[in-house]
């Protein structure tokens, strides 16, 4: 096929017009006006460029294409969703990065109710795996705010978390088998669907977490579960921060296997979202600085949720842990209150500039996380609002910073590493991470050296080094420069 298109300058010649013998003009996007979606984060913070964004529609054409960009020399950086928090999934600002999309790749391959499991293509928006399993009669259990648009290659690259992980676990725990396309243009065919299988190193998890530095994942097998029968959602506003956890402690104790999420959010954080999301509503009568949010399923048609629900609060009202609750009485009413939870990153961004400090504690750990952060960070910025909010059961808190009132946001912003920072000391000293669930990205590489250094950075170097001699995956992104 000739090659008629204006050749992009960081393109070797010959390149484009071989891609696109692959790949058919469907499969090539050079037009600067539909690759700028693509080369920004959902966050904004990067502005990257790119020679061209390729959409392979199988395993075979991300093979060659990934061979012909290997020989010539070419960056490449894996793209699902692009909703990543860290920077991960844009280019660069040289404009030598390819972008490899595989949002083509968007079959379901196989669903099997008997063994449990789902193959699903990397390109497969989350939500659209969650109503595959759904319309089996099965669940596939992996649940964020950003399941509209995430795909499964993007949840296993950054092994996200997301609300359910105190229940079913990371997107790791959730991956029997994975496709994947190495730097080199080999396919890995680790498909299976077994649950016992130890044959030599587990490289299927290699993959897992890489956010796309060892290779392309292009499909998987994944775990499904019974679906749940019964549920129940309250929100609960709570005393404290201490409350939250014994709250939490309650539900757990009484029954674990009931709890699908136990969310926190700040008085503060809920303030945002009523004020910044339209129709968003507060069920309980008084505002408070502090909520969670319950959310209980089964897949026990006769399990009592409610029941265990109004036991559970109100043992924890006559001890003043909680001080008012709402149960969820309709569908729309859970949704409702979810949705107060969901917006939180939306309604950050409507209000102002916020900085995101995704970190990890052991969950006894959590009150002391948020309050000493909370206090240490009005301490570096006075008038600015910590947000903290998220998955409290297990662990992970995102102790996000809002800007103070009329500051100017690009001025707050250049204090996002100090901001960080400050978060991370606390962190440190509670013995967390510096990133739970949203990976590294290109936002915190400078970070690694301090908290993965010595042998551990070095183990990861020499992993790479092996599978991608050349860096050219997604360079930039997890491992410092
Ligand atoms: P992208 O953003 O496109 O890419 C993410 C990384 O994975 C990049 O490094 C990219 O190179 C790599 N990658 C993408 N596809 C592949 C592939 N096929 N093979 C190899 N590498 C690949 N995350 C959570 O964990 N929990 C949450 O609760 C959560 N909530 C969110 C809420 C909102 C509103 C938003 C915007 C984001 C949220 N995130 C959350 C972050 C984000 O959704 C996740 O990181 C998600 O896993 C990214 O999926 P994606 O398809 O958009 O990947
Ligand atoms: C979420 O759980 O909503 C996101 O991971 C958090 C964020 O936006 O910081
Ligand atoms: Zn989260």
């Amino acid at each position: 096929m000739p090659d008629t298109s204006p050749l992009p300058v960081s393109l070797p010649p010959g390149l484009l017009g071989a891609l696109t013998a692959v790949l058919g003009p469907k499969g090539v996007i050079t037009d600067p006006a539909d690759l700028a979606p693509w080369t920004t984060d959902w966050r904004g913070l990067y502005q990257g460029a790119t020679p061209c964004l390729l959409r392979p529609a199988n395993t075979n054409e991300l093979s060659a294409v990934v061979r012909l960009l290997a020989r010539a020399g070419v960056p490449m950086v894996p793209q699902g969703g692009n909703t990543s928090m860290v920077g991960g999934g844009a280019p660069d600002e040289s404009g030598r990065q390819v972008i490899l999309s595989l949002t083509r790749m968007n079959r379901i391959r196989d669903l099997d109710p008997i063994d449990m499991t789902m193959t699903a293509e990397a390109g497969v928006i989350l939500k659209s795996a969650q109503d595959a399993a759904a319309a089996a009669g099965a669940l596939f259990p992996l649940s964020l705010g950003a399941e509209g648009s995430a795909t499964i290659g993007g949840v296993l690259a950054t092994n996200a978390g997301g609300n359910t992980t105190v229940r079913y676990g990371n997107a790791r725990e959730l991956m029997l088998g994975i496709e994947a396309v190495l730097p080199d243009g080999q396919v890995f065919s680790g498909l299976r669907r077994l649950r016992k299988d130890n044959t030599g190193y587990a490289l299927k998890h290699l993959f897992v977490g890489a956010e796309g530095t060892l290779g392309i994942i292009t499909a998987a097998t994944l775990r499904l579960f019974p679906r749940a029968r019964v549920q129940c959602v309250a929100l609960a506003a709570v005393a404290s921060e201490d409350a939250a956890l014994s709250l939490f402690r309650r539900f757990r104790d009484r029954d674990d296997t009931a709890v699908r999420a136990f969310e926190y959010m700040s008085g503060t954080g809920i303030d945002i979202v009523l004020r910044q999301i339209d129709g968003a509503s507060l069920p309980v009568a008084e505002r408070a600085d502090h909520y969670c949010l319950i959310d209980l399923a089964s897949s026990r048609p006769d399990a009592d949720l409610q029941g265990l629900l109004e036991a559970v609060l109100e043992a924890a009202l006559e001890a003043g842990e909680v001080v008012d609750a709402a149960i969820a009485q309709s569908e729309a009413q859970a949704q409702a209150i979810w949705r107060l939870r969901e917006e939180h990153p939306e309604a950050q961004k409507r209000e102002g500039a916020s900085v995101k400090s995704d970190v990890s504690v052991p969950v006894s750990k959590v009150p002391e996380l948020i309050r000493r952060s909370s206090d240490a960070l009005r301490a570096l910025i006075p008038g600015s609002r910590p947000v903290p909010f998220g998955h409290m059961g297990d662990g992970n808190i995102h102790m996000n910073l809002e800007q103070p009132e009329g500051m100017d946001p690009a001025a707050f912003l250049a204090r996002g590493h100090d901001i960080m920072d400050t978060v991370n000391e606390v962190v440190r000293d509670l013995e967390g991470s510096f990133s739970a669930e949203h990976g590294i990205g290109r936002l915190k590489t400078d970070m690694m050296d301090s908290w993965r250094g010595g042998a551990e950075l070095d183990a990861m170097r020499r992993i790479k080094a092996a599978l991608d001699p050349q860096g050219l995956m997604n360079p930039g992104k997890v491992l410092p420069g």
